[in-house]
């Protein structure tokens, strides 16, 4: 059962305008049942649906789910709540476009840290009437279907409440007559709280109809008595397994593969130009134990001082600096532009129920994939470059080699650095963002 106890919420704007969305909302509402919320434009609606869910947190009052208040809740917890109990539906869908209308369903069910279970998502997907369509990309099917999609993500986590705001607002009014049928149905089973300011389909579908006005209740219509259903409440345990990140992960990369591979080039190419002046310098260094027993020392000089003659040894350095500072800017500029271009991907994600952790999992390795494959790329490149240079100059005398200790670094580098990046900027984007803000903006 879910209580809401003199719940006030106000927002302050930027300029410090404040308006009150929720004055002091007392409610109680069942375990099932099919429930609207109208009213005008403005006046609350989706504001107590993001407070039911998880998604914002009330100035004053209680939101009780089974006795148990919201507001004491970490924002970790509230993840937890959201991914395990609440179903969101949202007017413009929120689903990831390029990925399969399968994946779009199943995510919700492994960010619950739960293994795909075949069976349960086919008639799921059955239910909402999307059979035919599980191959098929989120864009690639009609608004009508999107909102099925949103369905079926949203019933296959077997939530307590499914919060819908204005479902129908962006479908034509026999599509919005089959979404309202479906919800119907799901309601018989699980509570479900639809926001609308379509008072004729309020009429036709509601058990009971609640009329916000100014952020009060200004009335509260019982249609029909709802059946009264104990609900037990789901364990909030599991995360999103490592493969499933895995998969996402990658997924998610389908759409910028050229922006990618531009970018693993112009990293492949900094990479490979620092290796081969670590060659050369650990060579100008260390020319004797590197030709030691192969050469007469006057032979090595002689090659030391040909060597400097093209490049000196502080160019060298200065240059190998200059393609550190050039890796280092590109990682920061790629992965700033990827996470700006996945802030909505990131509101879908927690809006369903992802723990930051979760985020970070799926985006993390879109770096590893970037840093490795430029890693191993301009390792292998400057190796031949090298034995070329070698057989060229030196008649295949191991003058100049790679540098091991460097690749090393070049390996621990391009492991880490972009993986902090992208931690780093992933997480400060969530921190700065609400996830109804980034929901609204994008
Ligand atoms: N993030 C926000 N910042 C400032 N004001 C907000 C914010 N969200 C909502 N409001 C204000 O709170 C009131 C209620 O908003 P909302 O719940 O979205 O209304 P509804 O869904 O009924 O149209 C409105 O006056 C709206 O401008
Ligand atoms: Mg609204």
């Amino acid at each position: 059962m879910i209580e809401l106890i003199d719940v006030t919420k106000t927002y302050t704007t930027r300029l410090g305008v404040v308006t009150q969305a929720l004055d002091s909302i007392n409610l109680t509402l069942p375990e099932v049942g099919m429930i609207f919320v109208l009213g005008k434009s403005g006046s609350g609606k989706s504001t107590l649906l993001n407070l039911l869910g998880g998604l914002d947190r009330a100035d004053s009052g209680q939101i009780l789910i089974n006795g148990d208040d919201l507001g004491t809740r970490s924002g970790e917890d509230l993840d937890a709540y959201r991914c395990h109990d609440i179903g969101f539906v949202f007017q413009d869908f929120n689903i990831i476009d390029h990925y399969s209308v399968r994946e779009n369903v199943g995510i919700a069910m492994e960010l619950q840290g739960k293994a795909i279970n075949h069976d349960h998502l086919e008639k799921t997907l059955a239910t909402v009437g999307l059979s035919d369509f599980e191959q098929r990309k989120g864009n690639e099917v009609s608004g009508g279907q999107k909102q099925r999609i949103a369905i079926a993500r949203a019933l296959i986590k077997q939530p307590h409440l499914i919060l819908a705001d204005e479902p129908t607002g962006n479908l034509d009014s026999e599509t919005s007559n089959q979404i309202m049928e479906l919800l119907k149905e799901v309601s018989k089973d699980t509570l479900v709280v639809i926001v609308s300011h379509d008072s004729e389909e309020a009429k036709q579908f509601g058990d009971r109809i609640l009329y916000i006005k100014d952020g009060r209740i200004a009335k509260d219509e019982h249609i029909q008595t709802s059946v009264h259903k104990t609900s037990q409440i789901n364990e909030h345990k599991g995360f999103l397994k490592l493969s499933s990140s895995f998969k996402y992960g990658m997924h998610a990369l389908r759409p910028k593969r050229l922006q990618l591979g531009m970018t693993s080039l112009l990293l492949t190419f900094s990479l490979m130009i620092s290796s081969l002046l670590g060659a050369y310098l650990h060579f100008l260094d260390n020319p004797d134990t590197v030709l030691g027993n192969t050469l007469k020392s006057a032979d090595i000089q002689a090659i030391v001082e040909d060597l400097r003659g093209y490049l000196t040894q502080a160019n060298a350095e200065g240059l190998m600096i200059g393609t550190y500072i050039l890796l280092l800017g590109i990682f920061y500029v790629f992965l700033s532009i990827s996470v700006e271009q996945r802030i909505k991907q990131m509101g879908i994600f927690k809006a369903i129920g992802a723990r930051h952790h979760d985020v970070l999992k799926i985006f993390v390795w879109e770096a590893l994939l970037l840093g490795m494959s430029s890693f191993v790329l301009s390792s292998l490149m400057a190796y031949i470059y090298l034995l070329d240079i070698n057989k060229k100059f030196y008649d295949g005398l191991q003058v100049l080699v790679l540098y091991q200790a460097q690749i090393v670094f070049h390996g621990i580098l391009s492991l880490i650095l972009p993986s902090l990046f992208i931690v780093g900027l992933t997480l400060n984007t969530l921190r700065k963002n609400s996830v109804i803000s980034i929901l609204k903006d994008s």
